[in-house]
C-alpha cells in the first residue's frame, strides 16, 4: 500500500480516540490536508529541515516526512494526546531523523535556539508572525503559513515580514485558503 494510504488508515483509527482532524469529513479533509502539504513541499524545494508548529493531527510536517523521508522534521505539538499520536505515527511509519517536542512554540524556541532549520511551516494557529524570531537565526531560508485571506493581508503588512521577500500562492480547489511565503533573503 502507498504510504498516503497507509498513513490515511493509521490516522482514521487514531482519530477515533484523538480528536485530531474532522471525523465527519474525514476523506475530505484528509485529501485537502495531504494535497496542501504536497504542494509546500514542492513550493519550498530545495531544502533538507523544516520545523512544524502546532503539527496536530500531522499536517504538514508529519506528511512531508512521508513523502521525502530524507528530510529533518521537526514537529512541535503542546497537547499530550496529540504529541502521543505524532510519536506514535513516528514508530509506526520508522522514520529517523524526525523529533517531536510536547510543547509550544516557545519550548522549541528555548531547546533549539542554537540549532539551524531551513524552513518554519506553520497551519491553523493564529499570530503566526509571532514564530518569526530575531534574536535567534536558526530559520535559514524561510517561513511558510497556511492562512486565510484576512490574514495574509495582516501578514503582509506586519513590520517583521515585509522586510523580506514574501509570495502568495493560492491553494488549488480552494479560493480563500493561501500560501504565504517568506523567503529570508532582504529586499535590496
Ligand atoms: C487547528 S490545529 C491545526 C493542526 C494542523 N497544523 C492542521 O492544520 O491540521 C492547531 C494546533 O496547533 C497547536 N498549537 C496552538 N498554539 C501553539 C503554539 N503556540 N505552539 C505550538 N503549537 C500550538 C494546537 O495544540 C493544535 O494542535
Amino acid at each position: 500500500m502507498e504510504k498516503k494510504e497507509e498513513f490515511r488508515e493509521f490516522l482514521r483509527q487514531e482519530n477515533l480516540r484523538v480528536n485530531l482532524i474532522s471525523r465527519r469529513s474525514f476523506d475530505r479533509t484528509f485529501f485537502y490536508l495531504w494535497e496542501i502539504s504536497s504542494e509546500i513541499l514542492r513550493a519550498l524545494e530545495p531544502f533538507s529541515s523544516l520545523v512544524d508548529v502546532g503539527s496536530g493531527g500531522g499536517f504538514p510536517g508529519l506528511a512531508i516526512k512521508l513523502m521525502a523521508p530524507e528530510k529533518r522534521i521537526v514537529l512541535v505539538e503542546p497537547r499530550k494526546k496529540k504529541a502521543d499520536f505524532l510519536r506514535r505515527a513516528v514508530e509506526r511509519f520508522s522514520l529517523e531523523n524526525v523529533e517531536v517536542v510536547e510543547g509550544d512554540f516557545f519550548l522549541f524556541h528555548k531547546i533549539y535556539c542554537h540549532s539551524s532549520f531551513d524552513y518554519l511551516t506553520a497551519m491553523g494557529i493564529k499570530r503566526k508572525e509571532s514564530f518569526i524570531r530575531e534574536d535567534c537565526q536558526y530559520i535559514k531560508k524561510g517561513y511558510c503559513f497556511v492562512t486565510g485571506e484576512s490574514e495574509v493581508k495582516r501578514l503582509l503588512s506586519h513590520g517583521k515580514v515585509k522586510k523580506y521577500n514574501t509570495e502568495v500562492r493560492k491553494i488549488s480547489g480552494r479560493d480563500k485558503i493561501f500560501l504565504v511565503i517568506i523567503r529570508k533573503w532582504e529586499k535590496s
